[in-house]
């Protein structure tokens, strides 16, 4: 059976004048796949890049990786998801931006009966990021209690997250955004410091903060405008994880630069790496929904727009204008 859905999509790359809410046929799932309905979706910055571009899918392309709702149908061979079931995924196809998809089961996770389907859609792709980038990103040195990390853009999605996560694992995060009221933001979720970067040298402060010893770990999703000052904030066989490129993306560089800087250690990473098998998928939203269950980490939800109004969250998120996190509701 055929049925018809709304999709935010884009037949070009552009600007957010780009998005466009067309009907698209939705067929039954195949082997290995489910068809979802949406209750939300989640806006993610990644949404962005894939609009204008810079990261490149075959178009026309329903845009969006994250959301909540109901099963439909399941495919043959899927074993942990069935017709009526609460679920809710980051998955590295695009298209949660619709009414009804269908899609890889493999990501799909059921959602505790205790998690509502917008902060089900709003912590998917963004808790996942925060679990990989604290549980799974190791400094060759280890990181424990006590340790200070750097994390840029702590007041976003990923960052309110990564603040209340870090601070329930002990270590001692240094935050980073772009206003005053965003720095509070992040303090008020676990940030021990923060810093303005619009208006302050963030590598002096984190030099100052650290007494001169630097981070174990910066993460870094930036991109282009913090780089060069991130290289500068690690103690030595420190770790750099650029995540993002929120202001563009990195530069070239050489790699003669990390050994003055302390014979230190860059890594780029993706979240589809972490979750590209069933297995980790589901141990990594296991440790998401524990920490979020026990009230340690708090979804924010800032921003609700409905699902026709996709450009104007775009608009809003590479304005700088959101907090925590945004969903759209179909
Ligand atoms: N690699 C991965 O696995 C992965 C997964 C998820 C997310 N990410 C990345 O993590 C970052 C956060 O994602 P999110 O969805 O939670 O977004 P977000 O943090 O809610 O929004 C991005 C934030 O980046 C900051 N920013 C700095 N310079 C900017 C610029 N020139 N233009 C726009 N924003 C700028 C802004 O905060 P301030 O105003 O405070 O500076 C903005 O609010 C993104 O870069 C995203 O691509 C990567």
């Amino acid at each position: 059976m055929t049925q018809t859905s709304r999709a935010v999509r884009i037949h070009a790359h552009g600007g957010p004048e780009q998005l466009v809410v067309d009907t698209v046929e939705v067929g039954e799932p195949g082997p290995g796949e489910v068809r979802i309905r949406h209750e939300a979706v989640g806006l993610n910055f990644i949404d962005v890049y894939q609009r204008t571009g810079l990261y490149q899918n075959p178009l026309p392309l329903t845009l969006g990786m994250e959301g909540a709702g109901v099963i439909e149908a399941v495919g043959p061979g899927v074993m942990h998801l069935k017709a009526g079931d609460r679920a809710a995924y980051a998955a590295g196809m695009p298209g949660s931006y619709s009414d009804l998809r269908v899609m890889p089961a493999m990501n799909v996770c059921q959602l505790p009966d205790a998690i509502d389907f917008e902060t089900g859609a709003a912590m998917m792709l963004k808790g996942l990021t925060a679990q990989y980038l604290l549980r799974r990103c190791r400094p060759v040195e280890g990181l424990e209690p006590g340790d200070f990390v750097l994390f840029h853009a702590a007041a976003g999605g990923v960052g309110l997250i990564a603040c209340q996560w870090a601070k329930a694992l002990g270590l001692r995060l240094i935050g980073t955004a772009g206003s005053d009221e965003k720095c509070a933001l992040a303090e008020a979720h676990g940030a021990e410091f923060t810093i303005n970067y619009r208006t302050e040298n963030f590598a002096e402060r984190v030099k100052d903060i650290t007494a001169g010893q630097g981070v174990k770990v910066v993460y870094d999703s930036v991109g282009k405008d913090t780089w060069d000052g991130s290289l500068d904030c690690l103690r030595p066989f420190g770790l750099m994880v650029s995540f993002g490129n929120a202001s563009g993306p990195v530069p070239p560089f050489a790699p003669g630069i990390l050994g003055p800087k302390g014979s230190i250690y860059v890594t780029r990473q993706t979240l589809f790496t972490h979750i590209n098998s069933r297995e980790r998928t589901q141990a990594m939203a296991n440790d998401l929904f524990q920490v979020v269950g026990s009230g340690q980490v708090q979804i924010r939800i800032d921003q609700r727009f409905a699902l026709t109004d996709a450009r104007l969250a775009h608009e809003s998120l590479e304005a700088r204008k959101t907090t925590g996190c945004t969903v759209l509701l179909p």
